[in-house]
């Protein structure tokens, strides 16, 4: 039964880290550290993030999961910070950068087609470039989640924080007028 378990336990958090321990003991892949991705969540954060959830899932529908973790890991690799305009790049970060990581990505490391594909069109549907894989739409959809989740959490810390000064304004106010 126990054995059962475990193998139907797609988590395997070793298998998992020896898939991606290539790029992120990598110097330029540390780097993404140093941007910011989402309100506080860095590009490397979030790839790694994506690129679990993105193991998870393609482990538990035996999928091709190594595929989907490498490139989940390295969809985001462009080193700059995307809200500062950059003088020497040409269209809107939303629609550029995975072109950029792709690029990136290749010049660093051994990709296959499909790891290549699934970076390049994890944008859609913001850009027009479909997937070509059922990989490369988890990709999207994951990724998307990670996104919306990274900036939820900031957004329900800071309504926690109004709501508490709301608190502490309203009880000091109370303290004030009895006193
Ligand atoms: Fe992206
Ligand atoms: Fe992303």
């Amino acid at each position: 039964m126990k054995k059962k378990i475990k193998e139907d336990n797609p988590i395997n958090l070793e298998e998992f880290l020896s898939i991606i321990e290539e790029f992120v003991n990598h110097k330029t892949v540390q780097e993404m550290k140093n941007y910011r991705q989402h309100y506080e969540t860095t590009c490397f954060d979030h790839c790694y993030m994506v690129a679990y959830y993105c193991y998870f899932i393609c482990k538990k529908y035996h999928l091709d999961y190594r595929a989907a973790t490498r490139s989940a890991m390295l969809h985001d690799l462009f080193l700059y910070d995307w809200r500062i305009r950059q003088p020497d790049r040409k269209g809107f970060h939303a629609f550029t950068h995975s072109k950029v990581a792709c690029d990136n990505a290749s010049k660093l490391f051994e990709l296959n087609q499909k790891e290549k594909d699934m970076i390049l069109t994890h944008m859609w549907p913001v850009t027009m470039q479909f997937p070509t894989s059922i990989e490369g739409f988890i990709l999207t959809f994951v990724d998307k989640y990670c996104a919306v989740s990274e900036t939820f959490e900031v957004l329900k810390s800071r309504m926690f924080m109004k709501k508490a000064f709301r608190y502490a304004y309203v009880f000091l106010s109370l303290l004030i007028i009895r006193f």
